[in-house]
């Protein structure tokens, strides 16, 4: 039997539907990136704002022709707006099969039982392996919900309070991980860094898993400001395989706004938070989400925003209009006609750019540690994206491919920039591929040696 996985929203529920995949396969279903191939499809939904929301509910509607058009197809809907809106889902699309609400996520496997016994006599058995995982790189979750309540927010309501998975099930996720060939560990919780489990907090764990066989780099998504420390910073600096890449959402450039937000930090003690990580790791890059339009937020108070990152000149960002969320805090004030929102969004999106851009630019013409994800896609330590160059051509000639294959780390020369990404060309010891090329053509297989 077939299963097919869409997947709306936040890291943590790819690392949600990636665990609800293994269940899966674990009970000897295969999958498939074809819908029409598919018996299960599993829609893993996000509720962080209306849009996402609205996105995976159309995909559900359309499900039910591609449920009636086989018996015993079955649909499951899981995740963040399964959670908020369960009721509501099975009233309106009642031919799901199952919900299961992101709090309940850990229950996967029992609530999906009626769904993975497989009987022998299905038609639709299907004998292949199941697949394992094999992405070079891969997500674990640390921990599960959210003690802040940033007034914006609808993740505590959905998710509940923070759980704390132990260091041995953390540890051993990451061993699991490497096994199926993964080098770098991401690290995900709400707040990240918030995590505590008996005498353990985020600090010693980040050195924990650095310090495991075969992990290569450790990142971490998505920290909270206030629980950046100094034993953080130190262990980023200090471990070479800890990353020294920070996603650190601010959401906002005004004290105002922080404070109306319920951020529990200002805009001085972010800047001197990242200043002071920029002394210890100068190479370090940095990048945020923000929310623009918040209820109230003035047009001054708007440019504080715009002026935050001229200061801080993030990495990248992603910028997001503020939706009002039901049951709220913030969903009590009025909120701004979608004209003005939508035109500060694309104020602060061209300036990001160009800052992004910008940022990119100073790194032409260095040499970058790519970890090969996939053929001609990496990324480097503080987690640019970088497109290597070349490689169709170096396939033609079937040189030096053994350099290049996913989960090689290789020395990249940075050629271009662009918005999001990086281009390069692959380096061999002082022989970039350029070079090859042209011994090549002279006929030389030398480089075998
Ligand atoms: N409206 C807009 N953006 C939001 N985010 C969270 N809630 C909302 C909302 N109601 C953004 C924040 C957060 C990211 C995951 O989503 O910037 O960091
Ligand atoms: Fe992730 Fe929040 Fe969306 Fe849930 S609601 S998927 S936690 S962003």
């Amino acid at each position: 039997m077939k299963y097919f996985v869409r997947t709306y929203g936040c890291q943590m529920n790819v690392a949600d539907s990636n665990e609800m995949s293994r269940h899966l396969r674990a009970h000897g279903l295969v999958e498939t990136l074809d819908q029409d191939d598919a018996s299960v499809i599993l829609v893993n939904t996000c509720t962080v704002r209306q849009h996402a929301e609205d996105r995976a509910f159309s995909e559900i509607g359309r499900l039910k022709k591609w449920k009636a058009k086989r018996p015993g197809r079955k649909v499951v809907v899981t995740g963040c707006a399964a959670e908020r809106t369960k009721e509501y889902l099975e009233d309106r699309f009642p031919f799901i099969d199952l919900v299961v609400g992101a709090k309940s996520i850990e229950n996967f496997e029992q609530m999906a039982q009626r769904l993975l016994d497989r009987r022998e006599t299905d038609e639709e058995l299907d004998y292949a392996v199941p697949a394992i995982d094999d992405k070079v790189a891969a997500f674990v979750t640390i921990m599960r919900g959210c003690n802040y309540s940033c007034t914006y927010c609808i993740v505590p309501s959905v998710r509940g309070r923070e759980i704390y998975h132990s260091m041995d099930q953390i540890l051993g996720e990451v061993r699991d991980r490497v096994r199926e060939g993964s080098r770098e560990i991401t690290l995900l919780g709400q707040t990240v860094n918030s995590y505590r489990h008996e005498q353990y907090r985020f600090a010693g764990l980040l050195r924990a898993v650095a310090a495991e066989d075969g992990v290569d780099r450790v990142r971490f998504i998505s920290p909270h400001p206030y629980y950046m420390n100094d034993r953080v910073i130190e262990a980023m600096a200090e471990v070479p395989e800890i990353c020294e890449g920070l996603h650190l959402p601010v959401q906002s450039g005004s004290n105002t706004m922080l404070k109306a937000m319920a951020r529990n930090y200002t805009r001085e003690q972010y800047v001197m938070l990242i200043e002071k990580m920029r002394r210890a790791m100068p190479e370090m890059a940095l990048s945020t989400d923000i929310i623009v339009g918040f209820p109230g937020e003035t047009e001054e108070e708007f440019q504080q925003t715009l002026s935050l990152i001229e200061e801080l000149h993030f990495d990248w960002g992603f910028i997001f209009k503020y939706s009002t969320r039901e049951g709220t805090p913030a969903a009590q004030l009025e909120s701004y006609p979608e004209q003005l929102i939508e035109e500060r969004h694309q104020r602060c999106l061209e300036l990001m750019d160009r800052i992004a851009l910008d940022r990119r630019l100073r790194l032409v013409g260095t040499t970058q540690d790519v970890l090969v994800e996939a053929d001609n896609f990496g990324r480097t330590c503080a987690n640019y994206k970088v497109h290597i160059n070349g490689r169709e051509a170096q396939a033609r000639q079937g040189a030096a491919l053994r350099n290049i294959a996913p989960g090689e780390e290789v020395s990249v020369r940075i050629t271009n920039a662009h918005r999001a990404t990086l281009e390069g060309e692959l380096q061999d010891g002082n022989v970039t591929f350029e070079n090859f090329r042209q011994e090549d053509t002279a006929g030389a297989h030398s480089r075998e040696r």
